[in-house]
């Protein structure tokens, strides 16, 4: 390989790195999210998280199961993205905040999170039924049906000061 085709090869890394690091927005676990969502008069988001079933989704993953990527996809979120994007999130938290909300490191700041637009221009997703549906359908060999409207006041965590 000569010289300057080096230096363009390198370039080229150069400017890919620097795109991933200006787009792709990065996995960082619920315990960043607890630091600003858990005040009981807000509604405590973490706690309400950490005590649903979906917090303890590894917990229904026994023996080979707890390592199987057909099982963790749906039961974890750490384990279901993009390995590139996985920063400070763990596989042992589940299915974590971000599976339903996206994945935070652009949007957690302060002054973009107190805006939606901003939020969700960085990445936030205020869920809806098709974000269920990833996980809660057919391929699940536990599949008990989906009623959202039954099933997302199974896991509510509403801020009661912003109603
Ligand atoms: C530095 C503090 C901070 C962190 C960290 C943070 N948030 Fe927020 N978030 C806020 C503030 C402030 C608001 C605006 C509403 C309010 O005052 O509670 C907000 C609003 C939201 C909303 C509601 C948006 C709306 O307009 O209704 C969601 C959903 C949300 N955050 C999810 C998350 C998730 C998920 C994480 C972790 C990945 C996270 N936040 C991390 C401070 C934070
Ligand atoms: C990343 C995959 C995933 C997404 C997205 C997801 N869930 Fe789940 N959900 C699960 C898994 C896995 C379980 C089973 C946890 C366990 O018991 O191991 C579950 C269980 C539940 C249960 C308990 C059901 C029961 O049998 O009692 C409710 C309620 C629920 N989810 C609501 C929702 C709602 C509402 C949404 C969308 C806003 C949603 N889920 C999005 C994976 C997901
Ligand atoms: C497509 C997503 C998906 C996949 C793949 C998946 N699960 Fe689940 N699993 C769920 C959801 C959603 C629930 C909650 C049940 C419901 O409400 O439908 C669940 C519930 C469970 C439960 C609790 C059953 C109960 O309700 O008592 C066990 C155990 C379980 N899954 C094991 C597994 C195993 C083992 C695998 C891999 C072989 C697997 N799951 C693959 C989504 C999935
Ligand atoms: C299974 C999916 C799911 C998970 C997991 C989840 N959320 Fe939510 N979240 C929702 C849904 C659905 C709403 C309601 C959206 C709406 O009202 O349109 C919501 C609303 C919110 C709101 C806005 C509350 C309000 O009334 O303004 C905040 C803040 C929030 N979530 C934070 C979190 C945090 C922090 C975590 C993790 C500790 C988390 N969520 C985990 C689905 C989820």
């Amino acid at each position: 390989m000569n010289y300057k085709k080096i230096i363009f090869l390198l370039g080229m890394v150069v400017f890919s790195i620097a795109i991933v690091n200006a787009q792709d927005a990065k996995y960082i676990g619920a315990a960043k999210c607890k630091m600003c969502h858990n005040k009981a008069e807000k509604g405590e988001q973490f706690n309400k998280w950490a005590s649903s079933v979906h917090a303890k989704a590894m917990a229904s993953l026994k023996g080979a199961d707890a390592t199987n990527p057909k099982c963790l996809k749906c039961h974890s979120t750490a384990a279901g993205v993009d390995q590139a994007l996985v920063a400070t999130i763990t596989v042992a938290e589940g299915v974590s905040c971000e599976s339903c909300h996206g994945p935070g490191s652009l949007y957690k700041v302060a002054t973009v999170m107190k805006d939606q637009k901003a939020s969700m221009a960085k990445g936030l997703i205020m869920p809806d039924e098709k974000v269920c549906k990833k996980c809660h359908n057919e391929e699940s060999p536990n599949y008990k049906g989906f009623n959202y409207k039954e099933y997302v006041a199974k896991i509510a965590h509403d801020d009661p000061t912003t109603k």
